[in-house]
């Protein structure tokens, strides 16, 4: 068993990512301390981290061998940051993107962390180079970016800065595995990560066929809903070229020059204005208008569907 004091988790900033860490962090049977500077923002956090759980809860969805009333009594509100992480295990910033806001919380933590504790960002495009510059806890620290709802899709980035200890990474990817998610190393920092650097490749091709006219845009979210994407639910596109020839080698060897020959046919970035953005945004806006109403309605679907998936996941054997 833990001793009382290793199983500590302080989570910086109680806004939408820093909740949804707690709720993991809880179902992991780790004590949770959400700091904030407001005190309402604290008192919000609690009660729709109440509300979220009691409602995963009647849905078979609750993560965790916990029940929801024992993981909501592991999560604490505070409001002194020298209290929250003393003797703390982990603790995970979750404060709004802005590099220096984000460096002057570090600098502040620097001084008063021990030598054991890891400190985390969830920053989505913040190099850890620009993040822990000059701080002396350095080896301590890295970068979990964690991909938004967090408690239906698992991925975590795990972004060392380069003096961050092999430890660090260690320690945090079994953490992540502990608590349900599916952490990957990425090996050396790069703007925008792993993640956003593939999602903005696929951004930037369906802009530039809907620019050239090709497809229109609601058929080419179908291209990814109904096809790609059925299959990048269980498969990366790795496996797939994988799967689809028989092994890589022989995929390489069929389809490699007709690869090429369509990636030379790659326009350029596209500027995401003028009439393409008009006519995109005149079809998203037929299927789902973009007022807080509507929009939040289909987030629920969304994440509805995310929940399900996640339980099918679950489910299916991995071999
Ligand atoms: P948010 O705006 O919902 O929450 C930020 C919280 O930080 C608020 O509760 C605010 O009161 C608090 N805060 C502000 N200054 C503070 C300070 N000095 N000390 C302590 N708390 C402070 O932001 P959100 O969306 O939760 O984003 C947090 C981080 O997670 C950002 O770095 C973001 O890039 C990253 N992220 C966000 C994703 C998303 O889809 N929203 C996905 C993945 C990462």
């Amino acid at each position: 068993m833990a001793s009382p004091a290793a199983d500590v988790v302080v989570i910086v900033g109680s806004g939408l990512i820093g909740r949804s860490w707690a709720m993991l962090f809880a179902s992991g049977g780790f004590r949770v301390k959400l700091y904030d500077i407001e005190q309402q923002q604290v008192t919000d956090a609690l009660e729709n981290i109440r509300k979220e759980m009691t409602f995963l809860e009647q849905s078979g969805s609750l993560k965790g061998s916990l029940g929801a009333q024992d993981q909501l009594s592991l999560i604490s509100g505070c409001l002194n940051i020298q209290e929250a992480v003393e003797g703390a295990l982990h603790i995970q910033e979750c404060v709004p993107e802005n590099l220096e806001l984000k460096k002057k919380i570090f600098a502040q933590l620097d001084q008063i962390i021990d030598d054991q504790v890891v400190l985390s960002s969830s920053t989505s495009c913040l190099l850890p180079s620009q993040l822990f510059a000059g701080l002396a806890h350095v080896q301590q620290c890295l970068v979990a970016h964690p991909v938004n709802p967090p408690y239906y899709v698992p991925l975590v980035e795990l972004v060392p800065h380069p003096e961050t200890a092999p430890a660090t990474v260690d320690r945090t990817h079994a953490l992540m595995r502990k608590i349900g998610q599916s952490p990957v190393r990425v090996l050396k920092e790069t703007d925008g990560f792993v993640l956003n650097r593939l999602q903005y490749a696929v951004i930037s091709e369906a802009w530039r066929l809907v620019e050239e006219g090709i497809v229109s845009p609601s058929d080419l979210d179908l291209v990814m809903s109904d096809g790609l994407g059925m299959r990048y639910a269980f498969i990366g596109p790795l496996e797939t070229m994988h799967l689809n020839a028989e092994g890589m080698l022989s995929y390489c060897d069929r389809y490699s020059e007709g690869m090429k020959r369509v990636l030379k046919t790659f326009g350029p970035i596209p500027e995401f204005s003028g009439a393409t953005v008009e006519k995109v945004n005149q079809a998203m806006c037929l299927k789902v208008p973009a007022d807080p109403e509507h929009l939040a309605a289909r987030r629920r679907w969304r994440d509805e569907c995310l929940q399900r998936l996640a339980k099918l996941k679950r489910q299916m054997p991995s071999q």
